[in-house]
């Protein structure tokens, strides 16, 4: 990524780009609010019960209003919370200065930052030596792991020199301490559950992505609208009459489909999974490898989570003026390393879109194929972010209650959890629905009745 020059208001508690800004991040922080009914149930019985009294809590999260939330709802349950961001260009530096002026939290991120700073930030949150981390993609707990297995040279340079002045006694210390993990998101999931088969798991995990009342709706709706929402802000583009090519049908993937489709534009869906891909055609969507779509697509996004997705051979094949996006965990979906050795640019055109020019015809990438939904829009809307985040504070709970219980494996977030997230969110929309009546319990707990 560009590298960018952060001048940030530091102190040790704390680095974020100007404390001035915190008016700004109070009123915004408090609009999110309104809209997360379920999250603030849970910070008022936090508040009264203090169910994480006396820990320390590391979060490696996207640092927004949302997010500024949920920070304040794990203080309120009585943690001692450090923040820092998963993502360069996702922190919205008015909520950092609110968090640290108003609840006293360390946040240590800055909107920009360049990737020394972001990992220097990454080694503040671990230098608050948590009882408890809650990442989204895996970073801090990737650097938890690799200094546990002393793969230092695999630590990125501000981690290493941190960790190097530790004694052997301090980095065990700083892994055994930790009584378990919280993972945000699907990409994240996938490198714990990797880690656990490859037995290297040091703590508990629970897969807050794979609740119900997670995915089905963050990943699709929010998701799905605000990677739109991105896309239009960085370009302005008329969605109706294009061509959009989606990589990935999964939750991330149905969600801006849909959202696309009711644009009025065209779309099309390229997957490697037959279900999946069985699911887009039936879905009324036309379904075909990235070889194909790279020639008719006037729009590109990713949400796959798998690497190089769209890659210089099918860049050639785009037509002048093509649009590429991505909105998966890392900014690896897109091959702009492969791009960049054979294209001329990059050629800044309007904030967050750059041009390159390969073979005679221009290609515009948005947001330096990071996250588009956070680098161009305010990533996803606060209702939405209300049942991701009542699942990560309920987590958190859960792996206080349950400490030296659960085995070093991902674990799901408790069934009952679920079910009550959705109850409160119900609650919170107004909206009320049937109940089982006697005989129909009975009758869908008999095997005998017949027709
Ligand atoms: N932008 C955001 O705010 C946001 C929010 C949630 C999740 N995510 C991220 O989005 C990504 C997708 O998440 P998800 O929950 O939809 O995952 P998912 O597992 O439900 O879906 C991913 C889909 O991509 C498909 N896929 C894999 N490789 C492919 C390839 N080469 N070409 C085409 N399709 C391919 C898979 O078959 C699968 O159907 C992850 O990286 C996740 O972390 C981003």
């Amino acid at each position: 990524m560009t590298s960018v020059q952060t001048h940030s208001t530091k102190a040790d508690a704390h680095d974020i780009r100007d404390i001035n800004l915190a008016d700004e991040g109070r009123k915004r922080t408090e609009w999110a609010e309104q809209f997360m009914p379920v999250l603030r149930l849970i910070r008022e019985r936090f508040a009264a019960g203090r169910p994480l009294a006396g820990k320390k809590l590391s979060a490696c999260l996207h640092v927004t209003t949302e997010t500024a939330n949920l920070a304040i709802t794990l203080k309120a349950g009585g943690a001692d919370v450090a923040l820092c961001a998963s993502n360069p260009l996702s922190t919205q530096d008015d909520a950092a200065a609110y968090l640290v002026r108003d609840h006293g939290i360390k946040v240590y991120a800055i909107k920009g930052e360049d990737k020394e700073s972001y990992y220097r930030h990454i080694q503040a949150a671990l230098a608050h030596r948590p009882d408890i981390t809650m990442d989204d993609g895996a970073d801090l707990v990737g650097s938890m792991h690799m200094i546990a297995l002393d793969r230092l040279d695999d630590l990125e340079p501000p981690v290493r020199r941190w960790i190097e002045g530790l004694s052997a006694e301090e980095r065990k210390q700083l892994v055994a301490s930790v009584i378990g993990s919280t993972e945000e998101t699907t990409t994240g999931v996938i490198r714990l559950r990797a880690m656990a088969e490859d037995g290297v798991l040091q703590f508990p995990v629970i897969a807050v992505n794979d609740s119900l009342t997670k995915h089905l709706f963050d990943n699709r709706y929010g998701t799905g609208q605000s990677t739109l929402d991105g896309i239009l802000r960085a370009t302005n583009l008329l969605m109706a009459g294009s061509t959009v090519v989606v990589g990935g049908y999964g939750w991330c993937g149905r969600g801006f489909a849909m959202r696309a489709r009711g644009t009025g534009a065209d779309v099309i869906v390229t997957e490697v999974d037959p279900l999946r891909a069985l699911e887009a055609r039936m879905d009324g969507y036309r379904v075909m490898p990235m070889t194909e779509a790279a020639k008719i697509g006037d729009l590109f996004v990713t949400l796959t989570g798998n690497t190089h997705v769209i890659r210089v051979e099918h860049m050639r094949l785009m037509k002048d003026g093509a649009i590429l996006a991505n909105s998966g965990h890392f900014n690896v979906e897109l091959d702009l390393d492969g791009l960049a050795k054979v294209a001329q640019g990059p050629r800044p055109v309007r904030p967050l879109v750059e041009e390159w020019t390969l073979g005679g015809k221009r290609l515009f990438v948005l947001g330096e194929g990071r996250l588009i939904n956070l680098a161009a829009a305010e990533g996803h809307p606060a209702s939405v972010m209300d049942m991701s985040f009542a699942n990560q504070a309920l987590a958190a709970e859960h792996l206080v209650k349950q400490a030296g219980t659960l085995t070093r494996a991902v674990h799901q977030v408790p069934a009952d959890v679920d079910r009550q997230v959705a109850e409160l969110k119900l609650a919170g929309l107004g909206v009320t629905i049937d109940e089982l009546t006697d005989e129909q319990q009975k009758y869908l707990a008999t095997w005998d009745a017949g027709t």
